[in-house]
């Protein structure tokens, strides 16, 4: 008898323990005579079910789990081999688990599907499609594909992606370079990682399909030090994207060149701001840079250069592969496509739910996380990193749009969702907000580096009741000068979090909840 098992392999699913489960199925199945293919999958992103295991059957794939070691014997007893479903971690055909089947995922399509590192698995899932179509094509159709997809940019300011590849690719030829923004540092976020571990070879596909576009043939992964699954992994599949002719000279005997190395940072977020991160990657310390120059002008060593985020690179293939319409299809208004939203914080089920723009937050937190871990009521939710607001019960019904958030002084972000029982103390998430700022600021410019010091200090001083109605003032006009006079958005929007706090929860500036 012989049988596949799936058992996956990215940090969230090795942090419960999958290493084990995968050894003991081995040994179980060695025991008994069982012929077993076992594979190392990526996530699926059901992380409350971490480590998700899964086996082929004639009829599909079939779930277990949240499963450790300890049940991998109870498991097969119940006849896990055969596929049957007789055991309380059955989770019956994966592609039914309702928090799966109700998403619509373009990006994430191959995520938990495939061998992360079997180049035959991921052409087996289209994978390489969009490449092989657009060596056919010069830099501009590539462009204007992506102009027409609507895809703006996923790391934060939501940049249209095709109008910044136009401003490279009209740059005069010569040394032009791709950076691609993996440094992932906003809270409760994991999108990237999961790209980079679940399925490398489509970021290799989509940082090589802006290369081919504006004419770059060199390209850099900004990858977070504290991502070193990511990291093994993504270095593996360059070495065999290379073995394959997917990468360097002469593209799949096409002529054209791409080249692709990984960078470490070193732990700071600032890092992540686009500017920083390129003299992080000359090798200085990461300082942000007065725009102008662009990046797209001046970036990397003084040439042109596309800084992206992980999913905006990782639409692409998508683009070029089903056509730019395909992907615009989705989405409302000027945010068209699908957003990997990552659910956590106190959330019942957290993981990666992609679905197109126009869910509203209630509808994500509520259908798909399934409310608060805890039980509580849900307080505030976090949604685009620590610079965005503390959005209050009346903003969830909000959909997700970039606009739509705009117009209350949200943000998208990144596409992060941290939700807070209402046991959370609005007051210390204020002060953490300036906190961080503190701790994080490069320093450059006076609003920001000064400016984030005397914000905690403020709050303290709030918090301790001190002349309340004097401090409140002068804490809004302290958040109005480092949102108008910071260099970048790092002073720029830290005071997003406080300000929600003191428009939404202004009690508890001054007192902590009961
Ligand atoms: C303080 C700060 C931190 C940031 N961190 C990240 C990050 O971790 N990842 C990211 O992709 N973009 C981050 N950004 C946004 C980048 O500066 C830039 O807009 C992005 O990499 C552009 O790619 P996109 O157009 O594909 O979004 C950050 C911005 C700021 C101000
Ligand atoms: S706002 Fe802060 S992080 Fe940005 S340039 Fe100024 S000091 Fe540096």
């Amino acid at each position: 008898m012989s049988v596949t098992v799936y058992v996956p392999c990215d940090t969230t699913a090795l942090a419960m323990g999958a290493d084990a489960v995968a050894d003991t199925t081995r040994q179980a199945a060695n025991q008994r005579g069982v012929e077993l293919n076992l594979v190392r999958n990526g996530s699926r992103g059901l992380f409350w079910l971490e480590p998700l295991v899964e086996v082929a059957t004639p009829n599909g794939r079939l779930a277990y789990g949240p499963v450790k070691a300890a049940d991998v014997d109870s498991l097969i007893d119940a006849g896990l081999f055969e596929g049957k479903t007789d055991h309380p971690l059955a989770l019956g055909p994966t592609d039914d688990i309702p928090y799966l089947k109700n998403q619509q995922r373009l990006t994430f399509s191959r995520i938990g599907v495939t061998d992360p590192l079997s180049i035959d698995d991921y052409r087996a899932h289209r994978g390489f499609a969009g490449l092989e179509k657009a060596l056919n094509l010069d830099g501009q159709a590539i462009v204007d594909a992506v102009k027409a997809s609507g895809l703006r940019g996923r790391g934060g300011a939501a940049f249209p992606t095709g109008i910044k590849w136009q401003t490279v690719h009209d740059e005069p030829a010569g040394q032009k370079y791709i950076v691609c923004n993996a440094d992932e540092g906003d809270s409760g976020t994991f999108a990237d990682r999961l790209v980079m571990e679940c399925d490398p070879y489509l970021l290799i596909e989509g940082m090589t399909l802006a290369g081919l576009a504006v004419g770059a043939d060199q390209g850099y992964v900004y990858l977070r030090s504290e991502y070193p699954v990511a990291h093994r992994i993504f270095s593996e599949a360059l070495a065999r994207a290379y073995d394959a002719g997917y990468l360097g000279r002469d593209i799949r005997g096409s002529g054209r060149h791409f080249d692709l190395e990984v960078r470490l940072g070193a732990g700071a977020y600032i890092c992540g701001e686009e500017t920083s991160l390129l003299d992080s990657l000359e090798g200085k310390r990461g300082m942000v840079r007065a725009k102008p120059p662009l990046p797209a002008i001046k970036g990397l060593f003084g040439k042109p250069t596309v800084v992206n985020n992980v999913l905006s690179l990782a639409a692409v293939p998508f683009i070029l592969d089903q056509g730019a319409q395909a992907y615009a299809d989705y989405g409302m208004g000027k945010s068209r496509g699908t957003l990997p939203l990552q659910l956590a914080g106190n959330v019942k089920r957290g993981g990666l739910v992609e679905l197109a723009f126009g869910i509203t937050l209630r509808e994500l937190m509520e259908d798909f996380g399934g409310g608060t871990l805890t039980g509580r009521p849900l307080k505030a939710v976090q949604v685009g990193g620590p610079l965005g607001a503390y959005l209050p019960q009346s903003q969830w019904d909000t959909p997700i749009d970039y606009e739509a958030f705009a117009a209350f002084g949200g943000v998208v972000g990144h596409g992060g969702v941290v939700m807070f029982d209402d046991t959370v103390d609005m007051g210390e998430q204020a002060r953490f907000a300036m906190e961080f700022c503190s701790v994080e600021s490069c320093g450059k410019c006076t609003p920001c580096r000064i400016g984030a010091v005397r914000g905690v200090e403020v709050i303290d001083r709030l918090r301790a009741g001190e002349n309340v109605e004097t401090n409140r003032e002068l804490l809004a006009d302290l958040c109005d000068t480092m949102v108008d006079g910071s260099l970048c958005a790092m002073g720029g929007m830290t005071p997003f979090p406080v300000q929600s706090v003191m428009k939404h929860f202004p009690d508890e500036l001054t007192h902590r909840p009961t």
